[in-house]
């Protein structure tokens, strides 16, 4: 790992994951066109994000990521952009409420394309084809010609990555997000849901402190953090070829930077310590994070640590456990003691919904969200239990109104799943539901904090 790193080193290592391309050429001349596009992202906003995130390393503050398993063509509008970024927002501001920390917002979104898949075919009576793998790489339909890999597939992404970035900075700074707009974020299908109540109340105590704010002098003319937020990209980087293109050298430092996205993780398929996308992973300047699954062992994660930040810079890496509710109280303890024994700062993050996916009796793909919300508990009881901070959530959701995950406060059925199921790949939370696991978290975060300040109290008074 210590040999030299360049943006191409990762082509001399093994890798998972790679789609079948039939012309390599064609693949080569759309990599080498793309690495002349303009960077989606600067590499200052990555080192703004590293740092923020390195807050919530040291235990000030949490991440929110969120939004589409896997972003598609076929749904690429302005309102579904919106409504994610809106969904987001209203998560935020509950947690902000709940915990009184900074809350980071970090969308899977406008470049999360690429998908890895449990199997290379998929067989549909006598037919097996490839497995579709995200709108970057092949189409869903089950015909020969969509699933084959085409190369100009990443021009498409590319585009839409940009104007979906262009309307995410828009709406972030260009007043959408402005604080005095909390009541008219409610969906209309939230509104009619217990968390909308909740949220109604809490947007109704904001207008209290923006108007105490407004008599001491602070309002949207005089304060921008009133009027706008910070809002990041990421996704998995899993195309390399794609992400190669995207790398860049920053000018203000020298280093390498992925400007596909703020932030780029590592799937749990594509983890290997001697593989391609931790080599590729090692060498840029982005925020990055880990997935990590059941079968994650302390040393394997020490190893991967070691590689992806060996300077041990706080905000570096964010370690996403994605256990299972079955599987969080007895895999996650581990892998924190271990972290914490060698020293190493991480930002802790829950994936609640990889862990959790069942095949419903009506034969969809769906995660409970029961199960979605104890594997959440546990992650925060078990950094309650080792004294660490629970720093952040890593969540599939969606602004629509869909059905694709099984209960909530709508008490979605495996009946009912049919009704509006239209995930491109894994099934996501909807708007109420979002809404009602933030509400969770809040006050699992307020516990920590009331924790955290009980011992504090207890330690003086001795
Ligand atoms: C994902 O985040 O969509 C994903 C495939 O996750 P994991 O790598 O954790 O399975
Ligand atoms: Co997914």
């Amino acid at each position: 790992m210590a040999a030299k790193w360049s943006p191409d080193s990762w082509r001399a290592l093994p890798i998972q994951q790679v789609p079948d391309y039939p012309d390599a050429a064609a693949l080569a001349a759309v990599e080498c066109k793309l690495s002349a596009y303009p960077p989606l992202v600067f590499a200052g906003e990555a080192r703004r994000l590293l740092r923020s995130l390195g807050d919530v390393a040291e235990g000030r503050g949490f991440l929110l990521q969120g939004g589409d398993c896997a972003e598609s063509f076929a749904e690429f509008h302005p309102n579904n952009i919106r409504d994610t970024f809106r969904v987001l927002l209203q998560m935020a501001i509950v947690l902000i409420f709940g915990s009184g920390q900074t809350v980071v917002k970090v969308g899977r979104m406008a470049g999360q394309f690429a998908k890895p898949r449990s199997a290379p075919t998929e067989k549909i009576g006598t037919l097996e084809l490839p497995s579709y793998r995200g709108d970057s790489i092949n189409g869903m339909d089950f015909t020969v010609a969509a699933r084959r890999p085409d190369p100009e597939r990443l021009v498409q992404a590319y585009n839409q990555s940009a104007a979906t970035l262009n309307l995410l900075r828009a709406f972030a700074q260009g007043g959408y997000a402005d604080l005095h707009r909390v009541h008219g974020w409610n969906l209309e299908f939230v509104a009619n849901s217990p968390a909308a109540s909740r949220y109604q109340d809490l947007a109704t105590r904001l207008d209290e402190t923006l108007a105490f704010m407004a008599a001491c002098g602070l309002t949207s003319e005089t304060t921008p953090q009133i009027r706008e937020t910070d809002f990041y990209t990421s996704h998995e980087a899993l195309h390399l070829g794609f992400e190669q293109a995207m790398t860049r050298v920053d000018s203000t430092t020298g280093d390498w930077y992925d400007t596909s996205a703020h932030m780029v993780w590592i799937g749990d398929r594509t983890r290997q310590p001697d593989g391609a996308h931790v080599e590729f992973m090692r060498g840029i300047g982005n925020p990055v994070g880990l997935k990590a699954g059941p079968s994650t062992e302390a040393d394997s994660l020490l190893r991967l640590i070691d590689a992806l930040n060996p300077d041990n810079v706080p905000g570096k890496l964010t370690v996403i456990a994605r256990m299972g509710s079955d599987q969080i109280l007895k895999k996650l303890p581990p892998l924190v003691r271990a972290v914490q024994r060698a020293g190493r700062v991480v930002v802790w993050a829950c994936d609640p919904m990889h862990g959790n996916t069942v095949k419903s009796s009506s034969g969809f793909k769906t995660r409970p969200f029961e199960r979605i919300l104890d594997e959440v508990k546990g992650f925060f009881a078990v950094h309650a239990a080792e004294g660490t901070h629970a720093g952040g959530v890593h969540i599939e959701l969606t602004g629509q109104n869909v059905t694709e995950c099984t209960g909530g406060a709508q008490a979605i059925t495996d009946a009912t799943l049919a009704d509006r199921y239209h995930t491109h790949c894994d099934p996501r939370l909807n708007a109420s539901q979002s809404l009602e696991l933030a509400f969770l978290i809040a006050e699992a975060l307020k516990a920590e904090r009331d924790q955290k300040n009980g011992s504090v109290r207890r330690a003086a008074a001795e």
